[in-house]
């Protein structure tokens, strides 16, 4: 059997799930006995949710791209690693094996040492979805400098700051990117970013869209000359490094309730033996399937589930440059067809565009090829849930509803594909090694069964962040102080008669946007960045389609003669300070906030006030000014 450590029954899950839980050590030690490790690691864990301090595999060494590439080398050499689809359906698809995969991250990684890049320097990537960005992100990991992706969507700004967060010496980009009809001038932006960035010595540009671009010299070098000049010195082989379990292999920002963005460090060992554990046993993945996960790279899903968990478990990972809906709403279904794709791990909001539709984008697209769905990112509506069964699955695929974030690693709570028995908007149970615990405001456990809580986890596992890059502090205020000796989440969570988990949303400030985490801090810093703003106050609201979208309360400083004007004006500039997604959907002028009388707006009412339930607003006999409120709900959008 490919994976001995791969779940065959309900009753060898529940199995596992007891060992993982009476002898924690003894069961991760026995997954990671099937990777490629250079030295076995002398401890299997080291722990304490105080400081916190979390280390798996203490003493282990290995390097994760040996695990995804050389050890496939002798039995899937010839197997494709990556299938990528480009944006125009019209382009010529591309296959790369497991050999050809392998040969291109040597051949970058050596262009990296050749400029400069050693083990813990910290690497930018700001690239569009064609495969060089896998190739770029494991050339990294090859030579062990650290990757920061950034998602493509995101401003200049915002690259700057990650860039001066991380220290960031190199940036790998490109041209340009295609996604849709659009074509978004990557390296343009990044132009405007490294203005304030010194660190950065060299831009690495690939080339995808022909835009024109500035190249600044001693700075700037095409990927394709830096290749050839490997190729010209006869394209030597590039060991790996030989990493430490706990070395850092890549840092990945997001968003929380207050600040700016923060980096969230994942580790090598733990990292690796978790996102293939959960790839493997969530989506019961077979050799030789096909297995697309509609994710971008620049989010912890791509890293997880398009290059980590699917390369290390030698599986055929298919990578798509472009969004669902172009050229048309059966675009996902065109591609599923024409490789025969066997799982299809996508997101809510995807699903519920495409619903949309109707079903004429779907018929005529042969999808008897799918054995599994996978659902990430947000709650799915039952709605959503029945159409991706009935009409995608065609009653036959299971659906795993996955819960995790970005600073677990990897999937936590999930059905098993075709094991555990699925519930619509459940994410069901979690998965060995894991120990979810509800709590109330007090972090006095909830026991049994039928109740609601804030979800924490109390033990550690492989794939849990080990710090805020350059701030630990921060790590442990924002995960491990709120309830003594548990990981706390950020969301609030039900389980039900049967013990499952339902997962009802962030119960602080961080809004779930399209599946993309956006801090409402972030985006009321953005909209008091422009001129005239006086002050912001930004809550979420029910969307049809995204789950969640932006709400904006905004004081300017005098009566605008244009306010349609200003509030193009106030998008352009978070558009600018953010990145398009944290764009408001709805913005409106307001004379006044609803405060206390220490001065802290009452949030609570202004996202009843947003979501129409204007009639239930609770107690606001404490509010420094109660008739604000009269006049917001009048204006009300
Ligand atoms: O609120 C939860 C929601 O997404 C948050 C994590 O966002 P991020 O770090 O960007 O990672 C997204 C991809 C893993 C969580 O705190 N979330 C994620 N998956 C689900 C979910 N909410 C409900 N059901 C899910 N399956």
């Amino acid at each position: 059997m490919a994976y001995p450590y791969q779940i065959k029954s309900l009753e060898d899950y529940q199995q596992q799930y007891q060992q993982s839980v009476i002898d924690p050590e003894g069961f991760w030690a026995n997954v990671a006995d099937h990777f490629y490790w250079r030295r076995k690691w002398d401890k299997v864990l080291d722990w304490n949710f105080k400081d916190p301090d979390v280390k798996w595999f203490t003493g282990g060494k290995l390097n994760i791209t040996e695990n995804c590439l050389d050890r496939h080398l002798g039995t899937l050499g010839n197997t494709p690693a990556i299938i990528w689809e480009p944006n125009d359906p019209e382009e010529r698809h591309r296959v790369i094996t497991y050999r050809d995969l392998y040969n291109k991250v040597c051949q970058f990684a050596n262009v990296l040492k050749n400029n400069g890049v050693k083990k813990g320097d910290r690497v930018c990537i700001y690239m569009g979805m064609i495969p060089e960005l896998a190739i770029a992100v494991l050339a990294c990991a090859r030579i062990g400098a650290i990757h920061s992706v950034v998602f493509g969507g995101f401003s200049a700004q915002s690259i700057a700051d990650r860039i001066q967060d991380a220290q960031a010496s190199l940036v790998i980009t490109c041209d340009g990117a295609f996604r849709g009809n659009k074509d978004i001038p990557l390296k343009s932006v990044i132009d405007d970013a490294l203005i304030g960035c010194p660190s950065v010595k060299k831009v690495i540009v690939c080339t995808r869209t022909r835009t024109p671009v500035s190249m600044i010299k001693g700075r700037d070098l095409w990927w394709e000359d830096e290749i050839k000049q490997v190729e010209t010195m006869g394209n030597p082989p590039c060991p790996a490094e030989e990493m430490d379990a706990e070395d850092m292999l890549f840092i990945l920002y997001t968003s929380g309730s207050t600040g700016k963005p923060k980096g969230v460090v994942h580790t090598v060992g733990g990292y690796m033996v978790y996102a293939n554990y959960t790839f493997v046993n969530t989506f019961q993945y077979q050799p030789g399937e096909v297995y697309f996960c509609t994710a971008d790279v620049g989010w912890i899903t791509g890293h997880s589930y398009i290059i980590y968990g699917p390369l290390s478990a030698g599986a055929t990972t298919l990578m798509f440059e472009g969004v669902p809906t172009y050229p048309d709403a059966g675009r996902l279904w065109s591609i599923v067809d024409k490789f025969r794709v066997n799982i299809l791990y996508t997101a809510p909001t995807a699903i519920r565009s495409l619903m949309g539709y109707g079903l004429g984008p779907v018929n005529h697209k042969d999808l008897s090829s799918l054995r599994k769905l996978g659902s990430v990112g947000e709650p799915i509506n039952e709605e959503a849930w029945h159409w991706f069964k009935d009409h995608i699955g065609k009653g036959r695929c299971p659906i795993v509803d996955t819960w995790w974030q970005t600073e677990t690693g990897g999937i936590m709570i999930t059905p098993i594909a075709g094991i555990t028995k699925e519930k619509p908007g459940y994410a069901t149970l979690p998965l060995p090694g894991i120990q979810p615990i509800l709590v109330d405001e007090t972090g006095k456990e909830v026991t049994g069964n039928n109740v609601n809580g804030n979800l924490c986890i109390k033990f550690p596992w492989p794939g849990m962040l080990r710090t805020t890059y350059g701030d630990h502090e921060r790590c442990r205020t924002t995960y491990f102080a709120t309830y003594e000796n548990l990981y706390f989440t950020g969301d609030g969570c039900l389980r039900d008669e049967d013990g499952y988990y339902r997962i009802t949303g962030r119960v602080d400030d961080v809004l779930n946007v399209s599946g993309h985490r956006i801090g409402t801090a972030e985006v009321e810093n953005a909209i008091n960045m422009h001129a005239g703003v006086v002050e912001s106050a930004v809550v979420g609201y029910p969307h049809d389609i995204k789950g969640q979208g932006i709400y904006a309360y905004v004081i300017t400083e005098r009566q605008t003669h244009d306010p349609e004007l200003t509030k193009k004006d106030i998008l352009q500039t978070v558009s600018r300070i953010i990145g398009p997604i944290a764009k408001p959907d709805k913005i409106q002028f307001v004379s006044g906030l609803p405060k206390t009388r220490s001065g802290k707006i009452m949030r609570r009412i202004l996202r009843k006030i947003a979501e129409g339930e204007l009639d239930n607003l609770g107690d606001i006999s404490t509010l420094l000014d109660p008739v604000v409120v009269e006049e917001i709900k009048r204006g009300r959008l």
